[in-house]
C-alpha cells in the first residue's frame, strides 16, 4: 500500500532531491545505513521508508504517476570506498538487475505515468543499459556525456497508442 503519487526505487542518501523529506514521495532502498561521519566532516545516512528490491516491489500495478530510478552504476569499487558507500556497486548478473528493475518501474507506474532515469556512464556506457530495456526514452540529456550523467525520460503509454522504438543517438 502507498499514499504518494510518487516513487524513488532506489533513494541511496537523497543527495539529488531538493526537499529529501518530501512527503508526497515513498522512499526505497535495500540498504540502510545509520548517519555516520564517512569521512572527517562528512556524513551519510540511509534511511528508505520501505527497505525493498527494486527488481520485486512491493507495490500493485499502476500505484505511481512518477517514478524515478537511480541504480548503482558501478562494477569496480572498493569495498570500503566512499563511491561504494553513496552509490553501492553493481554485482554479478547486474544486466538482469536492471531489465528486472526497469520492468518493475513500468508496472508500479500508471498510465501515462513519467519514470525519469539517471546513468552515469564513467564504467558503462548507456547505449550498453539501453540494449537492456524493453522500452525506449522519449527524450533526455544527450550532452550527458560529456560529463558522464545521464537523465532520461519515460512515458509509460496505453497499448493503444503509439510505442516508441526510435533509436536513440547518443
Ligand atoms: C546511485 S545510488 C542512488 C543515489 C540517490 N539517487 C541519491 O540521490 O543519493 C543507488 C542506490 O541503489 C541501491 N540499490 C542497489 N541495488 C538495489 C536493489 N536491488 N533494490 C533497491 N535498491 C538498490 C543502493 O543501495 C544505492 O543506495
Amino acid at each position: 500500500m502507498n499514499n504518494t503519487p510518487i516513487l524513488d526505487v532506489c533513494c541511496g542518501s537523497r543527495m539529488f532531491w531538493f526537499d529529501p523529506n518530501n512527503p508526497n514521495v515513498t522512499f526505497c532502498d535495500n540498504r540502510v545505513v545509520p548517519n555516520h561521519e564517512y569521512y572527517p566532516g562528512r556524513f551519510i545516512e540511509i534511511n528508505p521508508d520501505i527497505v525493498c528490491d527494486f527488481t520485486a516491489l512491493p507495490f500493485e500495478d499502476k500505484s505511481f504517476k512518477l517514478v524515478v530510478f537511480d541504480p548503482p552504476h558501478l562494477v569496480r569499487a572498493g569495498k570500503k570506498s566512499w563511491m561504494a558507500l553513496k552509490y553501492g556497486k553493481l554485482q554479478d548478473g547486474w544486466p538482469q538487475m536492471i531489465h528486472d528493475g526497469f520492468r518493475e518501474c513500468m508496472r508500479v507506474l500508471d498510465d501515462y505515468g513519467t519514470l525519469i532515469f539517471k546513468w552515469s556512464d564513467v564504467q558503462i556506457p548507456l547505449s550498453e543499459i539501453l540494449k537492456l530495456i524493453e522500452v525506449r526514452p522519449l527524450f533526455g540529456h544527450k550532452s550527458g556525456r560529456l560529463n558522464n550523467t545521464h537523465w532520461l525520460c519515460f512515458m509509460k503509454m496505453p497499448e493503444s497508442y503509439h510505442q516508441n522504438e526510435s533509436e536513440v543517438l547518443l
